[in-house]
């Protein structure tokens, strides 16, 4: 099933209550939240208190793609704010197995995230363990920037080893997600599709919403 996730990096901060409910009445079905830590990422956006808003403001589920170092340190803050999906990079976790079972210890499901120069190999230990995974089609640290195509075997990988090992993560993408990408990327095999700037950059975000879904609705038709 192909499911929609707007990020809010690129939503109005003023209004984020209102523009998580359009982007809900387009047809997002989870709401994608970037946390930057200045370190990890040359950038810093938000952190537990506006989840916890955002907790209030939507049913949704709140996936928070955690882009700090030492994510343990922040896994029961951030699930306390009302977080269900938290995921973490590969980079930074020196003890990924025990850090998949923190989140999950939480009540969180847990997803695992992979740079563009991370090869899909470096999780082979740890696909048994997670609920999704998480291709980055840029490099993490801002929204609006070009998709990168190299990406795109990772997503086909990930779904070959899935079948092979009889395994059920499911496959997310974050980066670069416009109706000119999106076909590709689930072709390629993505289920959850992340995308900011297409949805909160211009013009009305349920709109937006509505025609990213209906393109990656129909590329998931022909793929069958
Ligand atoms: C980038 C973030 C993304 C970002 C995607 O570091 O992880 O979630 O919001 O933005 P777009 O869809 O604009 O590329
Ligand atoms: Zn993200």
């Amino acid at each position: 099933m192909i499911e929609l996730a707007p990020s809010i990096l690129s939503a109005d901060f003023s209004r984020l209550g209102e523009e998580v409910r359009a982007a809900g009445e387009g047809g997002g079905t989870v709401i994608h939240v970037d946390i930057m830590d200045g370190h990890f990422v040359p950038n810093l956006t938000i952190g537990p208190p506006v989840v916890k808003s955002l907790r209030r403001a939507t049913r949704l589920p709140l996936d928070c793609h955690l882009m700090i170092e030492h994510p343990d340190e922040f896994i029961p803050v951030f699930a306390d704010a009302g977080a269900d999906w938290i995921s973490v990079h590969q980079e930074v976790c020196r003890h990924l197995n025990r850090t998949l079972h923190h989140i999950k210890d939480h009540g969180c499901l847990a997803g695992v995230v992979i740079n563009p120069a991370t090869p899909v190999e470096t999780l082979a230990e740890v696909l048994d363990v997670v609920d999704y995974v998480l291709v980055m089609s840029v490099n993490p640290g801002f929204g609006a920037q070009p998709f990168i195509p190299s990406t795109l075997h990772k997503m086909r990988r990930l779904a070959e080893i899935r079948s092979q090992r009889g395994l059920n993560y499911r496959i997310e993408v974050d980066g670069g997600v416009a109706l000119e990408t999106v076909a590709d990327v689930v072709r390629a095999g993505a289920e959850i599709l992340v995308a900011g700037n297409a949805v909160f950059g211009n013009g009305d975000p349920s709109k937006n919403a509505a025609a990213l879904l209906k393109a990656a609705t129909e590329a998931a038709l022909q793929r069958v």
